[in-house]
């Protein structure tokens, strides 16, 4: 009998991971996907903590399935609500006291015991009139001693030309602002061989293109195939030459501390893994970064980009910055704005600080009032989108090399992203998904670029990489 499944994704790229892999869990038991929520046998809610605004969306969401799940019982049908994901690891047995049609609470690290779950959640209801019992809800927040990773099945035929590929998990960080290493546990690297299978996988199923994940990925640290150790510099190398028909690599995220001289060779020597990179900051001022326990000074991020632009002119970054740190001054936020300017970022993300229950941060007595958190992200806000707008705008009349992912807004037109993971609009042929093709950027929109075929004959006689150096400088 065919059921259906619908999963809600919120948070980071390791979440939209763990989402396929939960599919890819329960697919054996029946499940295939639904196109709502009303149309499912079952819905996990894939969860993230990070920020209150995020973690509050969970319950005005259950309450919105309970309402469906009400109105498929009068129709004769049936729902299992399970809760996965950080906000799940965080709260556990909270979320069913708050939430009662809640059947799953799981975390993380458990979900190849989803059938087990699915089961035990079955044999809670009663006989009597099907709905759960009181207090019958299944609680799985356990760090398990095995990896989930080796009870996964191999990925689903069917992948898109961009993939996420999990190398790495939790954190050993404790930023004091973070939840990451109470919600995703120690630090973990799963092992080079297992990687490459599941690349190869991957891009037998139709993938191009593999962004590495990891909460921490280039502390990444995983068993060699011959025994000791590789660092991410080295995975990276290897993925390039063992894996056919992989065009392109990311990373992502990064920190600060552990980009070494391996990683930084790899951007100079391995043309797969793409020019740009997300290295997040937080903040300009080495009194908020101590506080904030980054490990590093200011110093070392301006001097790690300098190597990283040294070893690959034409790499682009984006970053994270927090705003309203406990005892963030004015001038600390000036520090923060001065890095800004002098870097230059094709893209960022910044949010106002959020206090986390249960992280040092949140003790922390210098809070900074709600409205200075307002003025100052705005104004950070405004730096960075201009920077961003400048640097999709230097991308009009050079040359990109597009990969195309899929169809685009029109007919006769794919959509693509480059290097730069721009968005680009172009004239193509749907035989093409899955290339790599070179095109002149006309135009920029609100939400990607627009360009045309570049014909062979007319290619400039300078490379690529010449043309984006001059674009990002
Ligand atoms: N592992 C990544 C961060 C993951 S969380 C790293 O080390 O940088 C993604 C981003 O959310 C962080 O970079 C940070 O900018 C932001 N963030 C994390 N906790 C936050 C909090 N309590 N309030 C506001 N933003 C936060
Ligand atoms: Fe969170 Fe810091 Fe770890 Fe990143 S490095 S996940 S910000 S604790
Ligand atoms: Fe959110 Fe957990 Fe990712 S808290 S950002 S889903 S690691």
């Amino acid at each position: 009998m065919a059921k259906k499944l619908y999963i809600k994704t919120y948070g980071c790229q390791m979440n939209v991971y763990d989402s396929a892999r939960m599919a890819d869990v329960l697919a054996p038991l029946g499940y295939g996907t639904a196109e709502t929520p009303a149309d499912a046998d079952m819905v996990i809610l894939n969860t993230c903590h990070i920020r209150e605004k995020a973690s509050e969306k969970v319950f005005s969401e259950l309450g919105r399935l309970r309402r469906t799940r009400a109105e498929r019982r009068e129709a004769g049908a049936d729902m299992i609500i399970a809760v996965a994901g950080c906000v799940a690891q965080a709260e556990g047995a909270e979320i069913l006291r708050r939430a009662p049609e809640v059947d799953i609470v799981l975390g993380p690290q458990t979900y190849h015991r989803l059938p087990e779950m699915v089961a035990r959640a079955t044999r809670a209801r009663s006989l009597k009139d099907g709905k759960k019992r009181r207090g019958a809800g299944v609680l799985d927040t356990d760090f398990p001693p095995e990896s989930k990773f080796d009870h996964l099945p191999a990925p689903a035929p069917d992948q898109a030309v961009s993939a996420f590929l999990a190398i790495q998990e939790g954190c050993d960080k404790f930023c004091t602002f973070c939840v990451v290493p109470y919600t995703r546990g120690a630090e973990f690297s799963r092992p080079v061989t297992q990687i490459v299978d599941e690349a190869r996988a991957l891009v037998a199923a139709g993938a191009r293109e593999i962004t590495l994940l990891g909460q921490n990925v280039n502390a990444y640290h995983g068993e060699a195939p011959n025994g000791g150790e590789w660092d991410l510099g080295r995975l990276v190398r290897h993925l390039a030459d063992a894996v056919d028909g992989l065009l392109r690599i990311r990373y992502t995220t990064s920190h600060p501390r552990d980009m070494d001289d391996d990683l930084i060779a790899a951007h100079a020597g391995v043309p797969q893994l793409m020019p740009f990179l997300h290295l997040p900051v937080q903040s300009g001022s080495d009194r908020v970064l101590e506080a904030m326990n980054r490990q590093h000074e200011a110093r070392r991020y301006y001097e790690i980009i300098e190597r990283l632009r040294a070893a690959r002119p034409d790499l682009a970054l984006s970053s994270d910055f927090i705003v309203g740190f406990p005892g963030e001054s004015e001038a600390d936020f000036a520090a923060t704005l001065k890095l800004v300017e002098e870097i230059g970022f094709a893209q960022a993300f910044s949010f106002k600080y959020s206090i986390r229950p249960g992280t040092p941060g949140a003790a922390m007595e210098n809070q900074v009032p709600e409205d200075v958190k307002d003025e100052r992200l705005q104004r950070l806000q405004a730096v960075l989108n201009a920077q961003q707008v400048a640097f999709n705008r230097a991308m009009v009349g050079r040359v990109l090399p597009v990969l195309l992912e899929k169809p685009g807004r029109h007919e006769g037109q794919l959509v693509g992203r480059s290097p730069y993971l721009q968005a680009v609009h172009a004239p193509a042929d749907q035989s093409e998904i899955g290339t790599v093709v070179d095109l002149r950027i006309e135009d920029i929109g609100h939400f990607s670029l627009s360009g045309s075929r570049v014909p062979s004959e007319h290619k400039p006689n300078r490379s690529n990489r010449e043309t984006l150096q001059e674009a990002v400088a």
